[in-house]
This record gives structure tokens, sequence and C-alpha cells, in this order.
């Protein structure tokens, strides 16, 4: 819609029915006004699938793998593909604005949601998101860039002031958002955090330069319950409240305009841009959403399956030992947790409900059905953490059904509704009921193995627990966060311990107040006694020993990669190193595969054949493994994060602000790998590395001597197959300078391309470099600058194999002597278009 016909629509709306549409009218919908044909928009979680309105497991979503999975795999047509499965997940659910993608970068590997993020490179962070957003717009959905910007910690995340100086903000933080911004994204979010003293929602930079200088044309949503405050984040450009129906603009908006607080066009100004947003959606008046569903429902599966190959890095493959081949193989040993509990997504906001997920277990066995045995080990005691109920250890006392009922009862303890759910971890009844007191979750549990089991409660506000008729819990438990994942999803556990004898089932009873001041979500979590871990061990290692190969899977736990905390330690938690290290030294053939969602430390990797990340694979999680190991297809994947041996060589790791409550990028423009070349340490594996099934020599790059200033240009890249397959290879360019008289990070991707070619064939990868590529920011004049002169484009595997090099000379723009066309006298930073 355009604005000559949005404008009249706003000349309909008085200034209540204006500032009313400004804050959300529920968690996950904006208001209607039926004055100008406005229906609610519905906004959802992302970016690993779509939840929709509700958070109950009974409403299943389509799990992609998460988004540093897809980042790895290069490979922006399957992005594009991906985002065109999530338009259409999002439209059978009703949702018109999906919360994704996460832009923030990988600065620290401790960051609690690094999982979420892309890369620690903010070129193929804006690459990777600019074609996800593509995808998911062609279906009529919009997609929301989040979180603008600087919410690259989870530590104190409501509060911590981000302290960066201005160039790097530009070049690192700035850049992935204006490159999706150049894309069309139509939604923005603004972080929780504060930058350079100023909250998000109230900052400058969502004026200057998002919207004026980039011209980003749709609304700036806030992160759920970012509007804290009202006259400074009603006077920036701060465009939607969310959620509603309460908030201090719901509050205090209307008076302060109508006092003059705040100006009638600042107030059209958000109006107009939402009312945009719902022109494109279709939720205004007869505008419909170009909508063309080119994905088949049957066909869903098959590409999810697809992207975890093309997202998996194989790190080694010593000898070649992958890809495995059925037919030579008698016996497979399958060993860790992960393979058969796989961690498909990462925790907090992100998370959706799979309807199903094939394990690495199922995968393995579906691949060598009928070719060779398959043995599974844990090789670990069962976890002492306890996780919520789930169908395979829990019935309804009522119905039978596996899983739990959960009733709501008034102040008597009289039911007033009742439901079979499918866990124990229950974020909302699926009703609201007038005169309820109480949620309460009831399960029969018959345990597997008798002894001393640890049960957990989580929420806060009035809690109990019993077990088989015993209260072993009960209290007033205060909130320890004002973290909205922590209050609305990931309440804290409470614990408490009971006998149980094995296979004598018990009834437990979980409840909570509903009282204000109670929590929202209630868990019931249980784990049975730890075995003995020797026991354990020994099984897994007798089992490696006897098999033709062993495969072992291991990962992070819910509880260290999540949403709302950043993690301690980079290490793999319960003794996970010490089982890898015994099977490998039981059998030669070993392959790993690490199932987590950032980096984690791998002290054993030169020791194993075969190092394998499946990140966090979303729900075909086995069956695309499998395709990887057994040589269906090859390993896609190319590091989109410096892999690091130990966590004390890594050169950024802070995530926690000091006590002063900043947390300051001292490094500057250096994160990743420029970090990584600057400290000189030698990671584990490069940012870009990552192995096919084939090798490749570098044979020529070649480039222009000479670019003005702002052209793009093209640097062609000969590569050779030299191995034995078919295969592909990203290739990808980075630009140096010596002798500069400005900040700059010791190398920079600046473009890549991906070549397929069969054995003994080559091929040019023709790399488009934008005009954008040769400047940096300058903080002097607050504009791009290109610095004439000598630059070195580099051509190679990773930013660690770089065997290809070429000069380039910059030259002065083709402009009348004396002015700058980069920068605008007014906004001078914001003119330089960035041109992919
Ligand atoms: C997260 C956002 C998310 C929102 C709604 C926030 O806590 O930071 O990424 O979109 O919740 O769930």
């Amino acid at each position: 819609m355009t604005d000559e016909e949005i404008d009249p629509l706003l000349e309909k709306l008085d200034a209540a029915q204006k500032v009313r549409l400004l804050t959300g009218a529920s968690t996950w919908r904006t208001h209607a006004e039926p004055a100008v044909g406005l229906r609610a928009l519905t906004l959802s979680d992302g970016p690993a699938g779509v939840r929709g309105e509700t958070w109950d497991e009974r409403e299943t979503s389509l799990v992609l793998p998460s988004p540093t999975a897809l980042a790895a795999s290069w490979d922006e047509r399957l992005l594009t593909d991906l985002g065109v499965l999530l338009a259409a997940e999002a439209r059978r659910k009703g949702v018109d604005v999906l919360l994704a993608p996460t832009l923030n970068l990988q600065r620290s590997p401790l960051g609690g949601r690094h999982f979420e993020c892309f890369s620690e490179d903010p070129f193929l962070t804006g690459r990777t998101g600019a074609a996800l957003v593509k995808g998911i717009q062609s279906g009529g959905v919009a997609a929301t860039a989040k979180h603008f910007v600087a919410n690259d910690a989870e530590t104190d995340r409501l509060r911590v002031d981000v302290r960066v100086d201005e160039q790097t903000l530009h070049e690192v933080y700035l850049a992935p958002f204006e490159a999706v911004v150049a894309a069309g994204v139509q939604a923005v979010m603004s972080a929780y955090n504060k930058v350079d003293g100023v909250t998000m929602s109230a900052s400058p930079l969502l004026e200057h330069p998002l919207k004026e200088g980039w011209g980003f044309e749709g609304p700036v949503v806030s992160d759920w319950g970012g509007v804290r405050t009202l006259l400074d984040t009603a006077r920036s450009a701060q465009d939607l409240a969310m959620p509603g129906p309460d908030g201090p603009w719901a509050a205090g908006l209307l008076t302060a305009l109508e006092q003059g607080l705040v100006s009638p066009e600042v107030i059209d100004d958000k109006v107009r841009r939402l009312l945009r947003l719902a022109g494109q959606v279709g939720a205004l008046g007869s505008s419909r959403p170009v909508w063309r569903p080119v994905i088949a429902p049957g066909t869903q599966r098959a590409l999810l399956r697809r992207a975890v190959a093309a997202g998996s890095v194989l790190l080694r493959n010593e000898g070649e030992l992958l890809p495995l081949d059925p037919a030579g193989l008698r016996s497979v040993a399958v060993i860790g947790p992960h393979a058969t509990a796989v961690r498909i997504q990462g925790g907090g906001s992100a998370e959706v409900f799979p309807d199903a997920v094939v394990t690495p277990l199922a995968g393995i066995e579906e691949a060598l059905e009928g070719a060779a045995a398959v043995t599974y080990h844990r090789g670990l005691p069962l976890s002492a953490r306890p996780v919520p109920l789930t169908r395979e250890l829990s019935r309804d006392p009522r119905s039978g059904e596996p899983g739990v009922l959960v009733r709501l009862l008034d102040g008597n303890g009289n039911e007033l509704h009742a439901e079979h759910r499918l866990s124990g971890r229950i974020v909302e009844p699926s009703v609201r009921v007038d005169g309820a007191a109480a949620v309460e979750i009831r399960a029969l549990v018959r345990p597997a193995v008798g002894g001393m089991w640890t049960w957990a409660l989580g929420g806060w506000g009035d809690l109990s627990l019993s077990v088989g008729g015993r209260e072993v819990l009960s209290g007033t438990f205060p909130l320890d966060s004002d973290d909205p994942t922590r209050v609305h999803v990931a309440p804290p556990l409470h614990r408490a311990r009971a006998e149980l004898a094995q296979g004598q089932e018990v009834e437990v009873v979980a409840r909570r107040s509903l009282a204000p001041g109670s929590g929202v979500a209630t868990v019931l979590a249980a784990a049975p006694p730890a075995d003995d871990a020797a026991r354990a061990l020994a099984g897994a290692v007798a089992a490696a020993r006897a098999a033709d190969v062993a495969v072992v899977v291991v990962g992070t736990t819910e509880q260290s990669e999540s949403e709302g905390h950043d993690r301690t330690s980079l290490d793999l938690p319960d003794g996970q190193d010490a089982l890898v290290r015994a099977v490998a030294r039981a059998n030669p053939r070993t392959v790993v595969v690490v199932n987590s969602g950032g980096p984690v430390t791998l002290p054993w990797h030169t020791r194993v054949p075969a190092l394998l990340l499946a990140w966090f694979p979303g729900q075909e999680a086995g069956g695309g493994i499998a395709d990887v190991l057994f040589g269906r297809a090859e390993p896609g994947g190319r590091l989109p994060t410096t892999w690091g041996t130990v966590q004390d060589d890594v050169p950024v790791l802070d995530t926690a602000p000091t006590a002063g409550g900043q947390l300051r990028y001292e490094e500057g423009l250096h994160i990743g790998y420029a970090a990584w070349l600057r400290s000189g340490a030698v990671p584990a594996y490069w940012f870009g590395h990552g192995l096919g099934y084939t090798n490749w020599a570098y044979e020529e790059l070649t480039a222009p001597a000479e670019v003005r200033d702002g052209d793009p240009f093209d640097v062609r890249v000969r590569v050779r197959n030299s191995g034995r397959r078919r295969g592909r290879e990203v290739v990808q360019v980075y630009l140096a300078r010596s002798g500069t008289a400005v900040e700059r990070p010791a190398l920079r991707l600046i473009g890549y391309a991906a070549v397929e070619a069969e054995p003994g064939e080559s091929a040019v990868a023709v790399v488009r470099v934008s005009g954008r590529a040769l400047a940096h920011w300058s903080a002097a004049r607050h504009g791009w600058e290109t610095e004439t002169g000598e630059f070195a484009l580099l051509g190679g595997h990773s930013a660690g194999d770089l065997p290809l090099i070429a000069a380039l000379t910059a030259v002065a723009p083709r402009t009348p002597a004396g002015t700058d066309a980069t920068v605008d006298p007014k906004h001078p930073g914001e003119r330089s278009p960035l041109v992919l």
C-alpha cells in the first residue's frame, strides 16, 4: 500500500485510536481498528520454527537447524528456501510477523544465545539474514531483524550498557542490520540493552542510521517488555510497544500527547509505519500479500534433512574415515546420551515443539538396516539434572494416556477445568478460567529404576509438590530475576528427593498458586538415581572395541546453552571428554559428532580421526547426520565461528558488565578471526574451515588492478577438484591492508561464492564484491570513507588458509574536485548506499 492510500486512513483516527494501536492488545497480538479496516496482527517467535500464539506442546511446529547451523551452510539459496518454509508455517499458524532473524554477533563464545545468532562475522551474518528474510517475506509474512543493536550477550541484558566506539558500531554491529534493511526487511526489533548509556527502545540509533540513513520504512517493535519508560521511548523512533495490553504507553501516552509532551507528528509516524506493515501482510482493508507458497507440504521434511547436512561442518577426517560405506561394515557402536536425547534446538523464546524428532541413533539404524548391526550405549550415568516429565515417563491419572493431567482449581481446591497434556512443562494452561486460584499438574510415574529420585518443581510464588501422597516441597519461593525468559518460560527449579521402588507406580502432584505475584510457567521434572559411572563407561568401551566403527555423540545441555544467561565454561559437561577419550582409545575408527549450539572445547580433537559438528540440527537431526556419515550427502558446512582449543586462548570472552553496569567492547573491530589473528594464539579451527569429501587445489585469483571507491567489482578464483568425488567448495575472499592510517581488522571477509566440480575438473568462483567493501567508517567525519592506495585480496578455504593473493589499488571516486560523494553534509554517515 502506498502512503497516498495510508495517509487518508490516518485522518480517520482520533488521538485515542492512534495511541491505542501503539501497544499490543495481548502477548502476541496488536489491536484491530475497524474504522480503517485494520485487523489485529499476530507476531510470533522464531527463528528455529514458528511457535504461533500458544505455548503448548500439542501445537507442533517444524523445527529447522539452529541459525548458526544455517549460516554454516554459506548457501543463500537454501536459506531462502527455508525462509519460504517458515512463511508457510507462519501462515498455517495465523502468524503475520515472524520475530526473526537474530542478527547479533557471536562476539564471545560464552554468549548464551550464541546458537540463535548466525556468525562472528558481520558480512556473513548480513548475507545469511538477507537471504532468509527474502524467503520469509516472499510468503507474505514480515520478518523482524532483531535485536537492534549490540545485544550480543545475555548477562543482565535488560540493563547492561554496551560501550562500543563509533567505528566498531557501524562496521561490525550495525552492518548486518544495514544489509537486511537493504534487502527490504519489514520490521526491526529494538534490543533490551543500552548502547552508550541509552536504552535501545529510546536510542537515537533508531532514527539515525536506521530510519533516516538506511531508509527503513517499517515499524520498530520493542523486545518483549523493552519499553519500560514513557517519554524518552515515545519521543524516539520506537514505534510499537509489545506485549500488551498494559505498559507505559498504554498508561500514559495519550495524556502525554494531549499535554503536548509528545508531538502528534511523532505519533502519526509510528501509526503510519504500523499500517504500512499491516498492508504488507494483508491485514489492512482489502490489501492482499503477494504470497506464493512454493513449498509443497510433502517436501518440507526433506528440505529440513538436506539443511542438516548442508550446515554440518566436518572438522577432521584423517585417513578419509568418512564417508563410511555401509556395505563394508558389520557393526557400528553408537555411544553417548545425545545419540538418543539429541538437542535439536536452543532454549528460551526461540523454542518450539516438534511433531517428531529423528535421533542420531534412529538415523544410523535406518541407514544400516539390513547391512550392519548397531548397538547403543549411553557411556555415562543418567544425569542427576531433573528434566520435565515426558510421555515416556508418566501417564495421565484420569485417562491413563501417556503425559500428564493439568487442572485449574478454585480457592477451595475444586476443579474448574482439566486438560490432558504431553509434558510436565506447562508454560500456559490452554484456557483462562474466572475464579481459578491454582494450576495443578498430576501424573502417574512407574519408575524403571528404584532408589532416590530427584524431583523438581519450577515456578515462583506459592508452590507445593507431593510424591506418593507425601508432601516433599511446600512454600513461597521468590523470583530470582526479572528477565522475561525466567519470568515467563524457564522459571527457577526447586528440588526435593523421594525414594521410589522399581516398578511401583506413584502419583505425583504439583501445584502453583495463580495469585498475582506468582509465576507463569510451572514445570514438573524428575531425574532417576544415577547408575554406576564406571559400569556405564565400561559397557561403551567394550561395545566400541567390538565394533568396526564407533560413533560418539556428545553435546551441551539445556542448562548450559539457553537464552537469559551466558555460559561460564566452554567445556562439555558431565564427563563427556573422558568418554570420547576412552572410546577413541578402544577403537581407532571413532567418529565424534558434536551436538552443541556454539563452540565447546575439544581437548581430544587431534586424537580422533573424524570430527563432525552437527550444531542443534532441528527435528530431522538423525537423518541428516546419517546422510553425511554414510556419504549420501557431503558435509556442506564451513565454520561461521572460530573454534579455540582451550578457553583461555579465546581472545574475546567477556559477557558480564563491570560493577558500573558497562560492558566495554574494548577489542573494537577485532572480534572473531580478526581477534585471533591479532592475539597471535592459534585456534583449533578457523572461521571458514570445513571439509567436504573431496579435495581442492586453489589455482588462481584474478581481480581488477584498480577500482574506484564505491564501484563493485568481481574477484575470480579458479579451483580444481583434486579428489575422487564430485564436491562443493565455498571460495572465500578477504581484504587486508598494511601501511594504513586507519584502524582495521587484520582480515575482513568481503565475499564468497560456492562452486561444484567433478574430480579433475576446474571451476571459477565469481565473487562479487560490494562497492562498500573497501570503505571504513570515519568517526571524525561520521561517514564512510575509502582510503586510496593498495589493498591485498586473499582467496582461499578459510581465514587461516588463504593461498592466493592479488593487489588492488583503490582510487578516488569520479566526482568533481572538492566534493565527497559518500558523505551527506546533514547526516554525514548515512548516505553511502550499501550495494550487496
Ligand atoms: C526475546 C526476543 C523474543 C521475545 C518474544 C524476548 O525475551 O529477547 O527475541 O522475540 O522475547 O518472545
